[in-house]
Order: C-alpha cells, then structure tokens, then sequence
C-alpha cells in the first residue's frame, strides 16, 4: 500500500487511500466517536517539544507550556510527563495543571489582568514565578503576598517595542498593545519592586507575539531584553532567569518558520557573545507543540451549489474552529477517503447562522454528501477557544499513541449545556 504524507504533518498520511495519524485510521475513529471530532498525535506532540530540547542541551532552560493553546487534561498530562512546565493566565488554567499532575514550582503565572484571588490562590499553591505586567499589579501582588506572610517570586514582562510581523491581533510586543512595562519604565519598575517586602525578583520575560514565522523579531527582542538586564543588574538588582515568551509559528498553509533547533544556537549564542551563556533560561511555547499535531474530522452535511459560489456545509463550525473567523486564518482542508473524480472549487462553511461562519475559502475538493474531511492544524488554539454557541455541544477529544487511541475528552451533551442554568418559574411539564 502507498503511504504519502501531508505537508507539514510528519504523523498524518495516507495509506492509499485512507487517511491515518499515526497507526489510526481516521474514518474508523469518526465511525466510533462521531464528528466533529479532534484527533491529536501524541508522536507529533512530543517530536515538537524534542525540537526545543535539542537546541537546549547543555543550558539551564525550562520550557513552559502555554496552556492557552490546547488545555486538556490529557494534553497538559502529556507534557508535565515530558517534564515540562506551565504557562497559566488564570487560575482555571493553573487548576487544571494541577489536576493533570503538573508541579507547582514549574508554573509562571502571566495575564495583564491577575486578581487578588488569583495571586493568593496560585502562591498557596508554590508556583514558580508570576510574570507581572503593570506597576500596578506589583503592588497589588505584594499586598497579598504581605497578607500571607510570603514573598511571591516575580519577573516583570517588559515590552520591547520589536514587530513580530504576525496578525494584529496577535502582535504583543509593541507600544499601543496593553502588554508589559514599556522599555522606558523598566529599570525604575524594577528598582521599585525590589524594594517591596513582599516580592522577590527572579527574572524577565517578554512575549512579542505568536505565529511569528521569522528569525529577526527573536533575535530583536533578545538584544533588547539583554540591554534591559544590564541595566537593571547595574543598580543592584540581579536578574536570574531571562523567559522569552512564546514559541515559534507553524506551517499552516506554506509558511517557513525557522527550526527551533537551529532559531535557538542562534539566540544561545547571542547569549554566549554578550557574556549571559550561564544564565537560566525560559520559553512558553504553545502553538508550536500543539498546533501540527491536531486536526477535526466533520462530516460534508450538504452540497449546495450556487450561481457565484458553491457552498460545502459541513458539521464542524465557527464555534468548533473559531480561528478563520476571528484571525482570517488559514486551515488545511483535506479529504479523508481520497476520492479519484474531478475536484470542484467549494466554499467550506458550518451551520452556525452567521456568514462569519466560515472554515475555508475557495477549496478545491472532490467531495459527496456524508464524505469526511480533516481540518489540519487544528491541535492549537481551536478546542481551548471553542464555544457553544447556536447551543452546539462541544466536541469530543481522541489522543492518538501508534495503534491506541484515548479519548481525552467526551463529547458535551445539552445535559452538560444547560446544567447551570435555572428557571424562575417552573414549566408546566414539571408542574404535572
Ligand atoms: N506566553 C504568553 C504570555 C502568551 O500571551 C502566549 C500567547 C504564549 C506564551 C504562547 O504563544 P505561542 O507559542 O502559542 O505563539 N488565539 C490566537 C493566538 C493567541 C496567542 C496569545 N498568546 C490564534 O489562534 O492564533
């Protein structure tokens, strides 16, 4: 049997012409658990993360996990077993390291908008470091700290004013954005915080943005960030680990974004040149351990050809896949039984009743009602921000291990939906 593998996926490929991640046939997986349904290679998962270990052999790092791109338990599992630690931005997200087996001490607390309960909460728990945004907040977290009679360890996110080059809405690292202390500030922030009892400084971090597919705005933002270090550490105040925020950008349609590898000898060896190769290290990669490895299986509902455009109504929608939506972006569509017959231009939409609601433009597919089709590069950013809108039950979540299959998630039932909700007044049906 041929076996052809996809762009960008090195754990998706056809067998034939079936369609498998890892050893799992996906048609066999919709058949048991249903549609939409997102499949997640745990091979891919862990060659991602393999990635950032190389490029760090010999240094003091710890890779972080940024939860916010993929957050569930069995996913956060995967990786605290991996030895990584977390990056949270809420106690949700902390709750359910937690829950997943993951060691408080390698948790960073990030978000521009902690509250006290928040602060309290995660330093009952130990976490590593807070990464604190505003001078406000400083203040605030020493409050709580003092209130617990602790010192919480603390980074202070800077922002270097460097272009990551990426959507808007997910460019962080400039003036105008509401992240970090600006450059300017930063040295006098840090003087500051120093002097509050019930802090205790540990590092600096930065996050320029995410899906950042070029080598500069890294290696921009590491001169800056090291400038910072040394002026701060000349008045006195010693910075001990230097966290550089998120990971890489992917290949979602075509894009070349550097190897983690070969992107970090070349930050490390900035490091080395400015006399910082000792230092110890932080990343919070989310996308780029994540991302590649997950697709979502729906089912083509309806062909509905049209004058100008042909419509291919499927069962997944903006609320399973928010990001074409929200960002424009661009997702791999692919059959899951390759068919021979001629491909037609179709516009792929879900049923949700809004024109927003779209899932790929201009898809050229040889397609019949009750086909499959997988989504790719659905494992970052799509369950975590999923919702239920139009009343639409969550989907379900399968981790494939070779031939094994988990289901790390159940598909929600309106049961699950509706289970916070009350009435004011009962319904006639309950009354009788
Ligand atoms: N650290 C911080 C402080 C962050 O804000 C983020 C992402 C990360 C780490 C992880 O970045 P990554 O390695 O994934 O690039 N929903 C958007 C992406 C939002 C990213 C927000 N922050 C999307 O679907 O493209």
């Amino acid at each position: 049997m041929s076996s052809n593998r996809l762009p960008g996926q090195p754990y998706i490929a056809y067998h034939g012409d079936e369609l498998f991640v890892e050893e799992a046939n996906l048609s066999a997986l919709a058949q048991q658990f249903g549609t939409p349904l997102f499949v997640y290679s745990k091979a891919s998962m862990l060659a991602a993360l393999a990635a950032y270990q190389r490029g760090f052999v010999g240094r003091q790092v710890q890779i972080c996990y940024a939860l916010k791109a993929n957050s569930t338990l069995g996913v956060i599992q995967l990786f605290a077993q991996a030895g990584c630690g977390f990056d949270v931005v809420s106690l949700g997200e902390l709750t359910r390291v937690l829950a997943a087996g993951g060691q408080a001490s390698r948790i960073i607390f990030s978000g521009v908008g902690k509250t006290r309960a928040e602060m309290r909460a995660a330093l009952q728990a130990g976490i590593g470091c807070f990464n604190v945004e505003s001078e406000a907040e400083l203040e605030v977290l020493n409050e709580v700290a003092l209130s617990l009679g602790r010192q919480a360890p603390v980074s202070i996110r800077v922002n270097p004013n460097v272009d990551p080059q990426t959507h808007p809405y997910i460019s962080t690292g400039l003036k105008g954005n509401k992240f970090g202390i600006a450059h300017e500030r930063v040295v006098q922030t840090y003087q500051h915080a120093a002097a509050l009892p019930g802090l205790s400084i540990q590092g600096i971090d930065c996050h320029i943005g995410s899906q950042i597919t070029q080598e500069a705005p890294y290696l921009d933002a590491m001169e800056r960030l090291l400038d910072l270090v040394q002026a701060i550490e000349a008045t006195g105040v010693p910075i001990h680990h230097i966290d550089l925020g998120g990971g890489l950008g992917i290949d979602y349609n075509g894009e070349t974004p550097p190897e983690a590898e070969q992107l970090w000898h070349k930050l490390l060896a900035k490091l080395d040149a400015r006399g910082f190769g000792k230092r110890s290290l932080m990343i919070e990669p989310g996308r780029s351990l994540v991302g590649n490895a997950g697709m979502c299986v729906t089912e083509v509902l309806y062909l509905k050809p049209g004058e100008q455009k042909n419509f291919l109504i499927v069962d997944a929608a903006m609320n399973d896949l928010p990001r074409p939506a929200m960002y424009q972006a661009y997702h791999r569509i692919v059959p899951v039984k390759a068919r021979s017959a001629p491909s037609e231009t179709w516009e792929v939409v879900g049923p949700i009743c809004e024109s927003g609601d779209w899932i790929g433009h201009e898809r050229d597919l040889s397609v019949q009602q009750g086909d499959l089709l997988a989504v790719l590069s659905a494992g970052a950013y799509c369950m975590s921000m999923a919702s239920n809108y139009n009343t639409r039950n969550r989907a379900a979540e399968v981790l494939v291990d070779g031939a094994q299959t988990h289901l790390i998630r159940e598909r929600e039932s309106y049961a699950d939906q509706m289970r916070l909700e009350h009435l004011t007044v009962a319904t006639d049906a309950q009354k009788r």
